[in-house]
């Protein structure tokens, strides 16, 4: 599969994951703050480029095979300002799970809402999921408040779902179903061929 993007005129994109991306994925990628907020269990840190180059290698056989989509969010300019994607797809439930992180200096300037608007889009309308998730640690405010803001609903806490490596965590489940989304800008898809996501 070429480079698939996903757009709109929201100033930031979504795009496939290139070789060329692992300078500025490791770059915004090595914060604590950030990695305590996707999961210290799986998320690496420190974060370096060989962690970046095997993420990419992942998340392209896993786009290629339907098992997995991430993609990097980019500025208009092209730079690259966090990754994003859908994990855990399941064709017959028609459902994934949203997972998404951007560099500290981005944060708070309405970024992370736009480019999971456009998540949104791929996940419903591309590959005709019926449900997307997301689980979000009780102490990230900001995360819980973008997803509220899309529509999606909390439907519960997981018990000591995860751990920091010292404590269980418990996570909160938000979902949001494609009966409840509401697309309300033009957002484009190119390049994507939905042939290996088909149930
Ligand atoms: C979570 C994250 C992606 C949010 O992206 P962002 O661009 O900073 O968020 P936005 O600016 O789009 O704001 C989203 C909402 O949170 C609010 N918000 C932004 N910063 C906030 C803060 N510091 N405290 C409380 N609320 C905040 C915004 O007002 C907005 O709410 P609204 O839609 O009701 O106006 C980003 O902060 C991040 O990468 N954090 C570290 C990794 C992480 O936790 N990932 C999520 C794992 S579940």
């Amino acid at each position: 599969m070429g480079s698939v993007r996903v757009h709109s005129d929201f100033g930031v994109y979504l795009e496939s994951l290139q070789i060329r991306d692992a300078d500025s994925i490791a770059e915004n990628a090595n914060d604590y703050e950030l990695a305590r907020g996707v999961g210290l269990s799986h998320f690496p840190h420190p974060y370096g480029r060989s962690d970046a180059l095997a993420f990419i290698e992942r998340a392209t056989a896993a786009f290629a095979g339907g098992i997995e989509t991430h993609f990097g969010i980019h500025m208009d300019d092209g730079t690259l300002i966090g990754i994003l994607g859908l994990s855990g797809l399941d064709k017959a439930d028609r459902k994934g799970e949203a997972g998404y992180w951007l560099g500290r200096k981005y944060w708070g300037k309405g970024y992370g809402k736009k480019a999971v608007r456009l998540l949104l889009h791929f996940g419903f309308e591309d590959i005709s999921l019926n449900r997307i998730s997301a689980l979000v640690y009780p102490f990230n405010e900001t995360s819980a408040k973008l997803l509220r803001g899309l529509g999606f609903q909390k439907e519960g806490t997981l018990r000591e779902a995860s751990t920091d490596g010292k404590i269980m965590l418990d996570a909160d489940i938000f979902a949001l179903l494609k009966k409840d989304y509401r697309e309300d800008a033009d957002i484009v898809t190119e390049g994507f061929d939905a042939g290996s996501f088909a149930h």
